[in-house]
């Protein structure tokens, strides 16, 4: 799909890769709608990212803040070709600890936020998208965000591994499901990239997490991100994978 004139929605576009990727795609003439936290950045990344640029102020994990907001891109902008869902995180737990066994509410919130919120966000976004005018046969591209966490998971990862392992199979299978409409579904596994997320990390932690890669064994940066995001919407054979983002990194059981 053509980048330029399309619609953007971009989730959890006020920091990080998802930020990289909203200034990428507008760079390359995408209107952009932004969906984050109330407390985020989004209004200023939105205003730096020029006129026209939408900030929708929302919790990803309220099925009917999201509808309302895909809603609102719609009234905006009275179309959605691209929807690139990245917001997500973690939490630190394993299966058991000194403290008992993992928290259930604990390990629903981690799933609610990585895979429920991100198929509520896939399944509306696919059904505006099918209102679009068909260019080539394509409809729209969506882009969802797993984690290398999801193919090895690091102890203390054990929910958080389950809901991007999830976001895997969600992918594959909702490409087949909207293939007939011309929509197209993919997903990114990053290693440790640096971002809000990663920001607070002690540096002898970060480089640990990053030797089990060939190379480059360095923290990823957005913009690769950014990149990739653009080569998949730009591609049309590229369907229902998840691409590892990771330069090649594998950790040897301990
Ligand atoms: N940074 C890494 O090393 C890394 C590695 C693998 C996967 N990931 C995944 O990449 C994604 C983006 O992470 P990032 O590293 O760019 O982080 P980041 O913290 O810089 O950005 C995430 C954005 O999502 C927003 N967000 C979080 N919870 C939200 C919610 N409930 N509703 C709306 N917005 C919400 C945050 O406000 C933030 O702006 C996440 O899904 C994360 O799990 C990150």
């Amino acid at each position: 799909m053509e980048i330029d004139g399309r619609v953007a929605v971009v989730v959890g576009g006020a920091s990080g890769m998802a930020r990289a990727t909203a200034q990428d795609l507008a760079a390359a003439g995408a209107k952009i709608a932004i969906f984050d936290l109330p407390i985020s950045e989004g209004e200023k990344v939105a205003a730096g990212i020029g006129k026209g640029t939408l900030f929708v102020p929302l919790d990803i994990t309220d099925d009917a803040a999201v509808e309302a907001a895909i809603d609102r891109v719609m009234d905006e902008f009275g179309a959605i070709h691209i929807g690139i869902n990245v917001a997500g995180g973690g939490a630190a737990r394993r299966t058991v600890s000194r403290d008992g066994p993992h928290p259930m509410d604990e390990f629903r919130r981690v799933v609610e936020l990585n895979l429920v919120a991100t198929f509520n966000l896939v399944r509306l976004q696919a059904d505006r998208m099918t209102r679009n005018e068909p260019v080539d046969g394509e409809r729209g591209v969506i882009i969802n965000t797993s984690s290398v966490a999801a193919f090895e998971g690091q102890i203390g990862q054990v929910a958080y591994a389950s809901a991007k392992s999830g976001i895997i199979g969600l992918t594959f299978t909702a490409a087949r499901d909207l293939g007939s409409l011309g929509i197209r579904v993919n997903a990114i596994a990053p290693s440790l990239f640096d971002t809000g997320l990663t920001k607070l990390a002690p540096p002898e932690m970060k480089q640990a997490l990053v030797d089990g890669a060939a190379f480059p064994r360095r923290m990823g940066r957005p913009e690769e991100f950014a990149r990739l995001v653009r080569a998949i919407v730009e591609t049309p054979m590229l369907n229902g994978g998840t691409i590892r983002l990771d330069a090649a990194q594998r950790f040897a059981p301990k």
